[in-house]
């Protein structure tokens, strides 16, 4: 996805609505309890948590908000923001907010599509993991342990300083969290390999509703199933995850071509969504889609729609081409599109920065433009035919140039492997792509909306159905929400919750009602409880 520059405003935040929320009791109440807890002194805790009081609230808040929809004033703040450095300050955090009624949103990486890790509509604090942020390798049987606070690009550069010869499957940008990605399945550019992030992980460290530090063995195999993929924020803090590193050449190849309307774009794209599922497992080509300005438009408006073919091979590229040559022809890749490079600097490519860019910038957490938007995602079974196709297109050219995105992201390969059932993300065999879909909030955001329900609308008969698909990590709170306070039912949940997780569903369900029954764990699409007895009504 190429996005317009855009740095983030701090005004936006300088009216502090905070205010709105006078009545501060319970949070001077929550930040004694931490202090009186802690076992470190009262001046080493208190660096540690910013008020609305304290000037360096706002920054501690914007430190990893993704989505700027979700900084104006209107937007509620926490009462208490906590950057816990130990375990046991996790400890008390849960503690003091249940002993003080207020709710908490965990936040890793900050980039939930919808502000669930730092928005709620009662008093509540955000327990941010920024400090959880160690990366420990271990070659000898190829894992590493992984703080629930790092971003994928510090996740990426740490095993690159131990090794060439392993990588990791997680996401594309740099700035996303393991804690949000890996917590709702987590793709990216070697899913067709080596399937979800999730898929490689082996072992977590969670903390419960109690306080309780459990791994893999204390948790069992139920929550451990339940927390590789249910979304986050439903079930305990992960403060660690273990997982597999994989075997990735010393030499990979990536490209990003174009092709415009004009060029074929149309024909190629088709074809692309029959052949990108069953490409040899090393090769990975998504398409995303925008609109930009050209003078060799032949429209009035002088827009042209491109369609950019993105790519890793885990290989060199004399073989990439003969694969290209044999099963693709259509994109007429050449020789002079491919760049052979290490795993590492091809993570730096995928984070949409010039191919040369030194691998530190990966742990930079603000070298990313933030936006303000509004996506939503889908999955296919069939190709969408050419009039389909052209259709969604026709959309495109409905709004400004460079306010609207679409992603194709092709499936196959290791994920087809992979049971339904074998973690929550339930769209393994038999789905070609992802769709997704972005567009630009920061203007005109009514009719941009608007646009975003008409494409979802005009989706519908080419992507699957009963129940439409959804990815938990792209959350969508069009799909409903669970009541603000109180109990949610089952039935009221399974309108976004079958979406994301299909049958798993019923067992994400099963599992919180046991871990969490009382729903401390909550945002607006968390998994809710339900009373034991009404169990067998479902
Ligand atoms: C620009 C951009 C690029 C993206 N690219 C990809 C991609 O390539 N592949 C992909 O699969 N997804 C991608 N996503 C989606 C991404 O996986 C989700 O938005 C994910 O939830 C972000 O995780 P986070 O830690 O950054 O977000 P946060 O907003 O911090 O957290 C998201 C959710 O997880 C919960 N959570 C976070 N950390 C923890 C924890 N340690 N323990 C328990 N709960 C936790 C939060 O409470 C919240 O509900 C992208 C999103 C954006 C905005
Ligand atoms: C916030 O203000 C309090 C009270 O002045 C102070 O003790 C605390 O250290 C401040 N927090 C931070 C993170 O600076
Ligand atoms: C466009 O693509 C189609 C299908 O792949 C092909 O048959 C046709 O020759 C192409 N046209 C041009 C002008 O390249
Ligand atoms: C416009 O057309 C010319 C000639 O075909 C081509 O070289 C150029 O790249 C095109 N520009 C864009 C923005 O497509
Ligand atoms: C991170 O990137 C931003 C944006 O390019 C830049 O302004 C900032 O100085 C960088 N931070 C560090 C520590 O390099
Ligand atoms: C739209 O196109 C114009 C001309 O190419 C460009 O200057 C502008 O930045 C584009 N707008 C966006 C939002 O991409």
């Amino acid at each position: 996805m190429e996005l317009p520059t855009r740095q983030i405003s701090l005004s936006f935040l300088l009216v502090i609505s905070t205010l709105l929320f006078s009545s501060a009791s319970n949070s001077d109440e929550f930040v004694q309890c931490l202090t009186k807890l802690s076992k470190e002194s009262a001046p080493t805790v208190s660096k540690l948590i910013f008020t609305p009081k304290n000037s360096s609230y706002n920054a501690a808040l914007l430190y990893s908000i993704n989505n700027l929809r979700f900084t104006r004033p209107t937007t509620p703040k926490p009462r208490v923001i906590i950057t816990p450095t130990t375990e046991s300050q996790v400890q008390s955090v849960i503690y003091c907010a249940k002993k003080t009624n207020l709710e908490i949103r965990i936040r890793s990486g900050g980039h939930s599509f919808e502000g669930l890790s730092y928005v709620s509509y009662v008093p509540f604090v955000i327990l941010d993991l920024r400090n959880f942020n160690q990366v420990t390798p271990d070659l000898r049987s190829a894992t590493a342990w992984v703080g629930g606070g790092v971003t994928n690009g510090e996740l990426y550069y740490r095993i690159s300083q131990a090794t060439s010869d392993y990588g990791f499957p997680s996401g594309l940008w740099g700035n996303v969290g393991v804690g949000g990605l890996i917590s709702g399945g987590g793709y990216g550019m070697m899913r067709r390999k080596y399937g979800l992030s999730a898929d490689q992980v082996i072992d977590a460290k969670l903390i419960d509703v109690h306080g309780k530090i459990l791994d893999r063995k204390a948790m069992g195999e139920d929550l451990f199933w339940a927390i590789r993929g249910s979304g986050g924020g439903s079930f305990g803090v992960v403060i660690a995850w273990k997982v597999n590193l994989v075997r990735v050449p010393r030499t990979v190849t990536v490209f990003r071509v174009y092709r415009s309307l004009a060029q074929n774009m149309t024909n190629i794209f088709y074809k692309w969504q029959s052949v990108a599922p069953r490409f040899p497992k090393e090769l990975d080509i998504r398409c995303n889609g925008q609109i930009f300005l050209s003078e060799n438009s032949t429209r009035p408006d002088k827009k042209i729609m491109v369609m950019n073919f993105e790519s890793l091979y885990l290989g060199r590229v004399d073989s990439l081409l003969k694969v290209m040559k044999q099963q693709f022809p259509e994109l007429g890749l050449v020789r002079e599109d491919c760049f052979e490079v290490s795993w590492i600097q091809a993570m730096v490519f995928f984070t949409n920065l010039p191919l040369e860019t030194p691998p530190e910038v990966l742990l930079n957490r603000t070298i990313l433009n933030r936006i303000d938007f509004k996506g939503r995602s889908d999955f296919t079974t069939k190709p969408i035919p050419i009039k389909g196709l052209e259709g969604i297109w026709d959309f495109m050219f409905q709004l400004p140039n460079g306010t609207a995105f679409l992603q194709f992201t092709p499936f196959g390969g290791r994920m087809s492997e992979i049971p339904d059932t074998a973690l929550p993300f339930p769209y393994r065999a038999g789905y070609l792509y992802m769709i997704n879909l972005y567009a630009l909030t920061d203007e005109d955001e009514a009719n941009r909306l608007q646009w975003v329900r008409n494409i979802d609308d005009y989706l519908a008969p080419y992507v699957t159905s009963n129940p439409r698909s959804a990815y938990v990590n792209y959350a969508n709170l069009w799909m409903g929400t669970n009541n603000p306070r109180g109990k949610t039912s089952y039935a009221q949940a399974s309108k976004w919750g079958k979406r994301y997780f299909k049958n798993n569903f019923d067992r994400l369900v099963r599992i919180k009602s046991k871990a969490d029954p009382d729903n401390f764990f909550r945002h607006e699409q968390s998994i809710p409880p339900i009373s034991l007895s009404l169990w067998s009504d479902m």
